[in-house]
């Protein structure tokens, strides 16, 4: 196998720098709502964290056949707060993955025959449409000074980022398929 076309590449890198970004400042965003007390806010976060790291993971093993050093040109949102701050900060850059981010790194990929690169951003775009609308509802609730309410545990898909809440994991990822048996808990 060789190293993916240059665009296809460019993309990667830059996905791995944002999800890598990501995972960090979900973990700091954590440790804040911890503090105020909002403790499933901060098991949501963790969660969440988890989730980019495994999207982090899947970019750069794409990048498995190459031997190079690069610079990474990747946005994130800068200046954390309080918690309805970082929510905030959290919706739009899951909002800008969503909406423009990854459905055109999927479409470069494609063009370029990229297939396991294309299928990393899939599976990534696919995660961070939960992981929006799972910021807004805590969104809401912290806005009134409340805790969000979480039934059971977050699961996350440790292959794809998949990320559900519920007693139990899905019996299957619905993104990739793994075994909900594999899932992590939080
Ligand atoms: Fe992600
Ligand atoms: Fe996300
Ligand atoms: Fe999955």
């Amino acid at each position: 196998m060789s190293a993916p076309k240059p665009m296809t590449q460019e993309a990667l890198m830059s996905a791995f720098g944002g999800e890598s970004m990501a995972h960090t400042r979900y973990l700091v965003f954590a440790e804040i709502a911890e503090s105020e007390g909002f403790k499933n806010v901060a098991r949501l976060f963790k969660a969440i964290a988890f989730s980019e790291r495994v999207h982090a993971r899947n970019h750069y093993k794409t990048l498995e056949n190459l031997n190079v050093d690069a610079k990474v040109v990747a946005g994130a949102p800068f200046g954390p707060g309080n918690t309805s701050k970082n929510l905030e900060l959290a919706i739009r850059g899951e909002r800008f993955e969503v909406e423009e981010m990854y459905p055109v790194y999927v479409e470069i990929a494609e063009k370029q025959n990229e297939k396991a690169a294309a299928q990393s951003f899939r599976w990534a775009l696919e995660a961070e449409r939960i992981h929006a609308s799972l910021f807004a509802i805590a969104k809401e609730y912290v806005e009134r000074g409340e805790d969000m309410p979480l039934e059971g545990n977050v699961w996350i898909c440790p292959t794809c980022g998949y990320t559900s809440i519920g007693k139990t994991p899905p019996e299957k990822c619905p993104i990739c398929q793994l075994s909900g048996s594999y899932f992590a808990s939080f």
